[in-house]
């Protein structure tokens, strides 16, 4: 039987042993309106969106308000007013009064009429599941589809739903979980794996009248994008030799995405996927030392993979004879060939990428877009104002590591909605990527990664750069010469469309104060009443940038929100929350179009209390709080405190669930949320801990096996998600 545990994300390693923290300067320094939304505002590629947004959408009955006029400012709620949804650890997605939560799409359904519905005691082959859910749902975007199969941010009764499968919970996956024969994962299995990782499109309509969400099983926009899938590079480090592999000698392909877990999306309606903690799928000999370069070492050891590594999952182990045995070989990262082009020694490099995703283009191969660095990728957003050039902040999530940002070199147009590829790579294959640093003082600076300029050249002590493919695949290298602030794991990033401000979930980081020192833009070190030590709770950074500009070099910050247990000090619970707020591990966040910020939690610190979460919140902005002192000593800045009109628990997920990923039609009428592995903790399929989604409608049901699925939510008066 199986020899494999669950994965939880916690078990990444930390791999950020740079000296390059300056605490001791930090430690050294001491403490001491709104733009217009047509001009500047538009955070996010929101602006795309409030740029184009009627007031009467297309499914409103207002025909008192032209469809032209932009979308009204004050349809953002002045204060939250739904019902409370309390703390519990049910198994079951419980929603305000009023509201109802309806489970979409589940692992292993299928989009594809050929296939049948989801069975638990017939589980599907493992070829099927290029057709079917894959597991753990994560990131996700809606995007609009109009009368001619083209992005339309305005519509909301047709679209495409394309969401992210970041990685899998195998007891639940396969008949019988996970095994091995003979030292060897059987290829059926395999093949059922790497099918449920990657990215589904989904074609879905929503009644305008019942507000009923259904998606469209025979659409051809329905799509499964795998871990198998033929992805082309563009940017820096496309056929660089760093990522030539025996697949691609010339450095122009590779084959799939996985570890998709936050998710992004760009003005001209093309969706970016992450690829996370993809280092623990390749496999690396204990004497594969004695095959590299000193420099191969460094680089190698700074992403996590060891001489000596296993794999997660094994793929690495199964004899092809369904497939070709190359689609196996590539997890193994070891030199086993006299030249990089006969064997996957690059394999590794050929992964941790931003990933474009074309929803409305069948038929080209998605692209990595290397430019914007190779790391832990976590969540994307794109700030876009005309005419100026687009900035991508994205996280690196794992202890320590970095908040990044690709600006690009040209000027955003909105001519370019519906510009698919093309439009990608006019604005992601050229740019400068830049590694925030946060001063203590409340300033910081973004720090450009240039191969050439900041010693990044052949010079560095710690890894000789040699072009910029290299200080992109190298991306942490290149942060670390430079001096980046060290953070407590990045993970979803957003801007505010009211003023432009830009916030960063920083989930936890059980070593703050331990490895890690505290600075001011990670403060705390304190104690969980059940054993946690470092930040345990997490908080959430924003930033804004000089001038307001995307193309800042400097920025000021302070902490929107200290995530803790309602009933800790005051000087751990910075932010004053209560029971109808508090929060713990803030990992998935949006501001929607209106400017109503919607915060999920992966947590295990308050998880003895109540189930993983999502909240709506309604931030001021930067400055409007105060410096402050955390618990251990080390003083921060704060943003205000928060009241339950101003952040408010508005969902609580199953049992051992996260809850993560996060759309919304532009009507505001239905939002989309995913229930990662529910019951993950369960020790065997036939011992599950949890039996969602079946719970939803069968609350008494103790014998489904839980399985991740998309929810979606609406009013059942039909009115406006967190509106008035
Ligand atoms: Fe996949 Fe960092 O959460
Ligand atoms: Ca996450
Ligand atoms: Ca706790």
């Amino acid at each position: 039987m199986t020899e494999l545990t669950p994965y939880h994300e916690d078990q990444e390693l930390d791999n950020n042993t740079s000296d390059n923290v300056h605490f001791s300067d930090i430690l050294e320094q001491r403490m001491t309106r709104r733009s217009l939304i047509g001009k500047t505002a538009s955070g996010a590629v929101a602006l795309a969106l409030a740029s184009s947004l009627t007031a009467c959408s297309d499914d409103d009955n207002d025909n008192a308000t032209p469809p032209s006029k932009p979308v009204d400012p004050n349809k953002k709620p002045t204060e939250l007013t739904f019902s409370v949804v309390n703390k519990n650890l049910d198994d079951i997605v419980t929603v305000p009064e009023g509201y109802q939560a309806t489970v979409l799409y589940a692992l292993g359904d299928s989009i594809n009429p050929s296939y049948a519905d989801w069975d638990d005691n017939n589980i599907p082959s493992g070829p099927s599941f290029q057709f079917r859910s894959g597991d753990c749902h994560d990131g996700m975007h809606y995007f609009g589809l109009n009368s001619s199969s083209k992005f339309d941010d305005t519509v909301s009764t047709e679209g495409l739903l394309v969401m992210n499968h970041e990685y899998i919970n195998q007891t639940f996956l396969h008949p019988t979980g996970a095994t091995k024969v003979n030292g060897r994962r059987p290829e059926e299995e395999v093949i059922r794996e790497t099918n449920a990782h990657g990215v589904s499109v989904v074609h879905i309509k929503k009644d305008s009248a019942t507000q009923k969400v259904e998606i469209v099983k025979n659409s051809l926009f329905n799509r499964r994008i795998t871990a198998s899938t033929v992805m082309d590079f563009a940017g820096a480090a496309a056929s660089s030799d760093l990522v030539k592999t025996k697949f691609s000698p010339a450095g122009k392909q590779t084959r799939g995405t996985h570890n998709n877990c936050g998710n992004g999306y760009t003005p001209w309606g093309t969706y970016l996927t992450t690829e996370e903690n993809f280092i623990g799928y390749f496999a690396r000999s204990a004497t594969d030392d004695a095959n590299r370069s000193a420099a191969e070492i460094v680089a190698l050891k700074r992403y996590g993979l060891k001489a000596g590594s296993s794999s997660r999952y094994g793929w690495e182990t199964a004899l092809g004879q369904l497939e070709s045995q190359d689609l196996y070989d590539r997890w193994n990262a070891s030199v086993v060939a006299d030249q990089a082009t006969a064997d996957y020694r690059n394999g590794p490099n050929t992964f941790g990428w931003m990933v474009e995703i074309d929803p409305f283009d069948r038929g080209q191969n998605p692209v990595k877009r290397t430019s914007l660095g190779r790391f832990a990728h976590e969540d994307s957003a794109c700030r876009a104002v005309q005419g100026e050039p687009l900035a991508f902040y994205m996280g690196d999530d794992s202890r320590g590591e970095y908040i990044y940002k690709f600006v690009s070199a040209a000027n955003w147009d909105s001519k370019d909605v519906n510009g698919g590829y093309t439009a990608g790579d006019k604005y992601m294959n050229n740019g400068t990527l830049y590694v925030a640093k946060f001063n203590s003082d409340g300033s910081g600076q973004w720090l450009e990664l240039s191969y050439g300029k900041n010693g990044l050249d052949a010079s560095n002590s710690v890894y000789p750069f040699s072009s910029q493919a290299d200080v992109v695949t190298f991306a942490r290298l290149a942060a670390d010469a430079v001096g980046a602030t060290k953070m407590d794991r990045p993970e979803w990033a957003t801007v505010n469309p009211v003023n432009g401000e830009v916030y960063v979930t920083l989930t936890n980081n059980s070593k703050r104060g331990l490895d890690y020192p505290t600075d001011a833009a990670n403060p705390r070190n304190y104690a969980d009443p059940e054993g946690g030590k470092g930040n345990v709770n997490g908080h959430i950074i924003r930033f804004k940038e000089t001038d307001n500009k995307t193309t800042a070099t400097a920025f000021t910050w302070d902490i929107y929100l200290f995530g803790s247990e309602a009933a800790m000090a005051a000087n751990i619970n910075l932010s004053g929350l209560t029971d109808n707020n508090d929060l713990s591990s803030p990992d998935g966040m949006w501001f929607d179009p209106r400017g109503v910020l919607w915060i999920q939690t992966d947590d295990g610190a308050y998880t003895d209390v109540t189930n993983c979460m999502m909240l709506a919140a309604l931030p001021g902005q930067i400055g409007d709080g105060a410096a402050t002192t955390a618990i251990n000593g080390q003083a921060t800045i704060a943003g205000a405190q928060v009241t339950d009109k101003t952040l408010r628990r508005f969902l609580v997920g199953p049992k051992e669930c996260e809850i993560t990923g996060i759309a919304m039609t532009p009507d505001y009428k239905a939002i989309f949320i995913n229930v990662q592995h529910p019951g993950e903790d369960s020790a065997s399929y036939d011992a599950a801990t949890s039996h969602w989604p079946a719970t939803q409608t069968d609350p008494k049901n103790s014998t489904a096996r839980p399985r991740s699925a998309t929810v979606v939510i609406t009013r059942k008066d039909g009115g406006i998600i967190a509106g008035a």
